[in-house]
């Protein structure tokens, strides 16, 4: 393995160990200021709910998917083996981690691949950065026969990595050139910071129909490259960014043209019928997933997501809605602080 390789690969490690270490309960959660309104008498049973969904053509049986993490070293090649048979075994779509490593040294590409190969019907989803060639995100695509193709955009991960890219202008252009040229749904995804009103907008004019909000309140990423800095000085900046429950409202003009996809600290299924609610057609976890399968185990993860999905028609019942259309609809209340926020952006439900 050469010096470059050698640095990406202790990168990914540093930020699956980091992720790990992150205390797994947030305890001021935005979606701790999202209300449901209890509904008393429920007009039909809990087997008549169904809450499969779409993102663009693809049909998902449950409105979860495995987000991206891992691959480019030796152990997150495991990572992605015992992901992909999660995935496989509860039919939900998982996405990789990035696959520039892959791109820059096909050494490393079966640490991707493995995905595909443990679950060769699934629904994957490959991964690459903003700054990726179109030829890139094309191979990136072949590599796993991926289903989409996840863009990440993270300017403060980048801006806070010691050695991280400084340069973005070519984003934008970028991004509109890949989605034009590839025949696959692509998303365009945040990495924990949330998404504004003003970057939703720039993704629909360019031509973006598929974005994944990925907000604050879950891993942060501010800290974990924080953690990697000689200094550590730039821990100021750990509350940097959108919530999940604040991006999501902040997309609410954008959910009739685009598949909105909620992920960032999402822990419970209470969390996740609230995305619905608020408008969001699927919901990604990545680091719980993560704990799942490296604390627990395969089987006990299999079990995590069915009982998660089971939880979360119990609770459509409660709210009286049968389908992702009713729970999109489903009125819900704000504490006054995302309140506030929703008034001084002009945001209205
Ligand atoms: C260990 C780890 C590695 C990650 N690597 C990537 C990546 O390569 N590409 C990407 O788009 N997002 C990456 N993410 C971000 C997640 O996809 C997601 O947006 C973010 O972690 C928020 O979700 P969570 O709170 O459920 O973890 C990574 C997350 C974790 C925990």
């Amino acid at each position: 393995m050469n010096r470059e390789t050698d640095l990406r690969s202790r990168r990914k490690d540093d930020h699956v160990r980091h992720a790990l270490d992150q205390d797994s309960i947030v305890t001021d959660s935005d979606f701790n200021h999202v209300h449901f309104v209890h509904q008393s008498i429920p007009s039909f049973n809990l087997d008549e709910v169904d809450l499969s969904t779409r993102i663009g053509p693809l049909k998902l049986t449950q409105p979860l998917y495995i987000n991206a993490m891992t691959g480019g070293s030796e152990w997150t090649r495991t990572i992605n083996g015992k992901l992909a048979e999660v995935a496989g075994a509860t039919g939900i779509p998982m996405a990789v981690g990035s696959m520039h490593a892959a791109l820059k040294h096909p050494e490393l590409a079966d640490s991707f691949t493995i995905v595909r190969n443990h679950n060769p019907n699934g629904l994957i989803f490959a991964n690459v950065g903003a700054d990726v060639s179109l030829e890139g995100a094309k191979r990136a695509i072949e590599l796993i026969g991926a289903d989409a193709l996840q863009i990440h955009i993270n300017a403060p991960q980048e801006l806070i990595m010691p050695e991280g890219d400084r340069n973005f202008s070519t984003w934008r252009g970028n991004i509109k050139n890949i989605v034009q040229h590839v025949s696959i749904p692509v998303i365009v995804k945040e990495v924990g910071f949330g998404m504004s009103r003003e970057t939703l907008q720039i993704l629909k004019d360019i031509g973006v129909q598929h974005a994944d909000v990925s907000g604050r309140g879950g891993t942060n990423f501010a800290s974990i490259e924080n953690a990697r800095r000689e200094n550590k000085d730039m821990d100021y900046l750990k509350n940097w960014g959108l919530s999940t429950a604040i991006s999501l409202l902040e997309a609410e003009s954008f959910v009739d043209d685009m598949s909105i996809l909620a992920s960032g600290g999402v822990k419970t299924p209470l969390d996740a019928m609230k995305c619905l609610a608020l408008g969001a057609k699927a919901v990604g976890m990545s680091r719980t997933m993560l704990e799942q399968v490296e604390y627990h185990g395969i089987e006990a993860a299999i079990e995590y997501i069915s009982q998660f999905h089971h939880q979360m028609r119990k609770i459509s019942v409660m709210i009286n809605a049968r389908n992702i259309e009713e729970i999109n609809r489903r009125s819900i209340v704000f504490s006054p602080e995302i309140l506030s926020w929703q008034k001084q952006r002009s945001l209205h439900s």
